[in-house]
């Protein structure tokens, strides 16, 4: 006699929707986009197919066929001409540059889409990292680049973005931020942290997207070590203690385990962020007929709701919240 038979909960349908411990849904997901100058524009990425980068009346139209699929948040990304990209990301705070404009015409086209914005000076920067380059020495240099993230964040804000992401991973960010846009009259405005950001190969394509790869060595200084798990709950301590509203890991698919041991140990909502890398490895091997892309998808997202996660920033977003309308 065998008394426990698992399989019982397996044998249709039915009993499995019933027994289901994670749902994902539209109201899971946050679609990245990516924005450049002109008009009319729609500039595919190579390594990220399906991605494109958007003119802004097009972003607009994006924005919109999101909402009607009932996506709740975008986060965008803006990728900038060379000529507009110096040391201290001067352009990250022009309140009358390409990403404010973005964010101020989206919002107005779709008042109730949730929109999210970086905060890094790497799109914006000519050596293309996240904080300022001490010429000297090479080193990114932690506290001066704060008051550069405070003045793009209250530059954002005040274009109409609902949450502000930082994802410099320099010291101290959330609290200096929160502070800056509390002074300004931002208290409603949000923060979602990168709290637990790993140096990842994984971020290849979106560079590639922005074309905000650094100029010399890599972000090993600031992002953190891939090798390293308690530094994450280190990060989400002093995240939530420093005024965060939501908290994120990224990347997502290697770090499954990051995410499980943030929701342990904190009470605030936890984003994942699915990677460009992610992406495209999926999306080439299903290219190939390798893989089926549509079932690793709906794994891929489902497996960061079992993890722990209450959000998912994802490429995948259009097609995931396609198929689950349909
Ligand atoms: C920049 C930033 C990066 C990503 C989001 N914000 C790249 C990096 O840190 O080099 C990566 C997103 C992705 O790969 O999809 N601060």
């Amino acid at each position: 006699m065998m008394i426990s038979r698992p399989r019982r909960n397996r044998y249709r349908e039915g009993i499995r929707k019933l027994v289901r411990e994670n749902t994902l849904t539209v109201n899971d997901l946050i679609a990245p986009l990516f924005v450049i100058d002109g008009k009319n524009q729609n500039i595919p990425v190579d390594s990220m197919p399906g991605q494109s980068r958007f003119s802004i009346d097009l972003l607009v139209k994006e924005v919109k066929e999101l909402e009607a699929l009932g996506i709740p948040c975008v986060s965008l990304f803006p990728a900038l001409d060379d000529s507009l990209k110096d040391s201290m990301a001067s352009e990250s705070f022009n309140d009358d540059g390409l990403f404010q404009r973005a964010i101020s015409e989206v919002k107005s086209a779709c008042p109730d889409m949730i929109i999210m914005s970086d905060v890094a000076m790497d799109p914006y920067s000519s050596d293309g990292h996240d904080g300022i380059v001490d010429p000297k020495t090479g080193e990114i240099l932690n506290d001066e680049t704060l008051e550069i993230l405070a003045k793009m964040s209250i530059s954002q804000a005040k274009a109409g973005s609902d949450i502000i992401g930082p994802s410099d991973m320099m010291d101290g960010r959330v609290a200096y931020i929160r502070d800056a846009l509390d002074m300004e009259g931002f208290s409603k405005t949000s923060i979602m942290s990168y709290s637990a950001k790993y140096a990842s190969a994984f971020y290849g394509p979106f560079r590639d997207a922005l074309d905000s790869a650094p100029k010399s060595g890599d972000k090993l200084t600031y992002q953190m070590d891939y090798a390293n798990k308690r530094e994450a709950v280190r990060e989400t301590h002093m995240d939530e203690f420093e005024g965060a509203d939501i908290l994120m890991v990224k990347p997502g698919l290697c770090y499954l385990d990051v995410i499980a041991k943030m929701r342990e140990h904190t009470t605030l909502p936890v984003a994942a962020y699915n990677v460009s890398g992610e992406y495209a490895m999926v999306k080439a091997a299903a290219e190939k007929g390798w893989v089926d892309g549509e079932k690793i998808m709906m794994e891929m997202l489902t497996s960061f709701k079992r993890a722990g996660s209450d959000m998912i920033l994802t490429y995948f977003a259009k097609d995931a919240a396609k198929l689950l309308n349909s």
